[in-house]
């Protein structure tokens, strides 16, 4: 009954130019680990449903996805001419499954975030779909450690007193991406945590949220799954999937609901990355102690010489690359791009990708 799903799409572009289009976030490793982000979502779902985890992505992606996930079934890869955001990733998922399950719990759960340890994030959504099961969307709160302007911020209040979910709070009010201002007053406020960005909810409460803030939306969707086990699905998909309305969940969803009181929280008990940007990556790649530099290395190229000098060099190319007296410094070495930056500005890196892309 409980059915998890990985909405995977987007680009990343603060990750340039590690991620492109065709090497989106969620296909790379960036914890060194040797899975990539997808890969370890994945894995990370086992075991919780009886039934396959259904992964939703753009067709551009759809062999590379297949290739880390051989163990993916066809029909539990569903596939996007192209991206739409969020409400239709998630949405389709949504309307695919309440046609085999209308008492379904479904779970969405973002592909591009580093998670530790499984063990205590699997008992965070066992208690999330007992929640879910009492007829409430359920979000995973995070303790925020900084006012960033990149998430949503829940606002908990009393326990919800379910002896089978002994940690569900109710929720007051969800605010999709803040300004910085509003951000800063929640963070001090003590009172908001991150939406981990996952979603466990009984299936009809999901798309009847759709349908009232997504109308269109939500029909589209329909059209696709009347047409989804018939010859005429690929034609009728590329006809609709167009004229949808690109928007997030957090959007159509979350906001709303929360404002009528059917949203609850659990506290994501574990280490949670949402590995943003390269100030992320290096947080997270912790250099060996046992050595001089401060410099982690990620990638397949180790010919990195390093003096007086911390933070990243990521590369899977055959160059040598030499640091001296540079502190915090983020090297990207692709093939045809280079970027050097710093820790601290890493969060610039989506502007300067944007003027490329105005610029040609
Ligand atoms: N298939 C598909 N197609 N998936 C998509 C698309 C799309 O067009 N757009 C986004 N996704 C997937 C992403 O891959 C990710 O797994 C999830 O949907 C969330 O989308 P993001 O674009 O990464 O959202 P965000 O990071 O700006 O914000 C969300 O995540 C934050 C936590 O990282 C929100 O849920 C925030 O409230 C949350 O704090
Ligand atoms: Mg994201």
């Amino acid at each position: 009954r409980f059915h998890p799903f990985i909405p995977a799409g987007g680009v990343g572009s603060r990750l340039w130019p590690l991620s492109r289009a065709d090497a989106p976030k969620f296909l790379l490793d960036l914890t060194g680990s040797g899975s990539s982000l997808l890969r370890a979502t994945y894995d990370r779902l086992a075991g919780l449903s009886a039934g396959p985890v259904m992964v939703v992505t753009g067709r551009s992606h759809a062999s590379a996805v297949q290739e880390q996930l051989p163990e993916l079934t066809s029909s539990d890869l569903v596939l996007e001419p192209s991206p739409k955001d969020s409400a239709a990733a998630i949405g389709l998922a949504c309307t695919l499954i309440a046609r085999r399950d209308p008492t379904a719990i479904i779970g969405s759960f973002a592909a591009d975030h580093v998670v530790e340890p499984a063990e205590a994030f699997r008992d965070v959504v066992k208690e999330a779909v007992q929640a879910a099961d009492t007829g409430r969307i359920v979000t995973i709160g995070i303790t925020p450690s900084s006012p960033a302007t990149g998430f949503g911020y829940i606002k908990a209040g009393e326990s919800l007193g379910l002896p089978e979910a002994p940690h569900a709070l109710t929720v007051e009010q969800f605010v999709e991406k803040p300004d910085e201002e509003t951000a800063r007053q929640y963070v001090a406020s003590g009172r908001y945590t991150w939406n981990a960005g996952m979603f466990v909810a009984p299936v009809g409460l999901m798309l009847r949220y759709l349908r009232t803030s997504e109308p269109e939306l939500a029909t589209g969707l329909d059209r696709i799954a009347d047409a989804w086990d018939t010859p005429g699905r690929d034609a009728v998909v590329d006809e609709v999937w167009p004229t949808l309305t690109k928007t997030a969940i957090d959007y159509a969803v979350a906001e709303p609901a929360a404002a009528a009181g059917d949203v609850v929280m659990v506290p994501g008990d574990f280490t949670w990355e949402d590995v943003g940007d390269f100030a992320a990556i290096n947080r997270l790649n912790k250099v060996d102690p046992c050595t001089d530099s401060q410099v982690s290395i990620l990638g397949q190229n180790n010919r990195v010489l390093a003096d007086e000098s911390s933070g990243i060099v990521v590369s899977d190319t055959g160059r040598l690359i030499a640091l001296i007296g540079v502190d915090d410094i983020v090297v990207v070495d692709t093939p045809d791009a280079l970027l050097v930056t710093t820790a601290e500005h890493a969060q610039r890196v989506k502007n300067a990708v944007d003027s490329l892309k105005r610029n040609g």
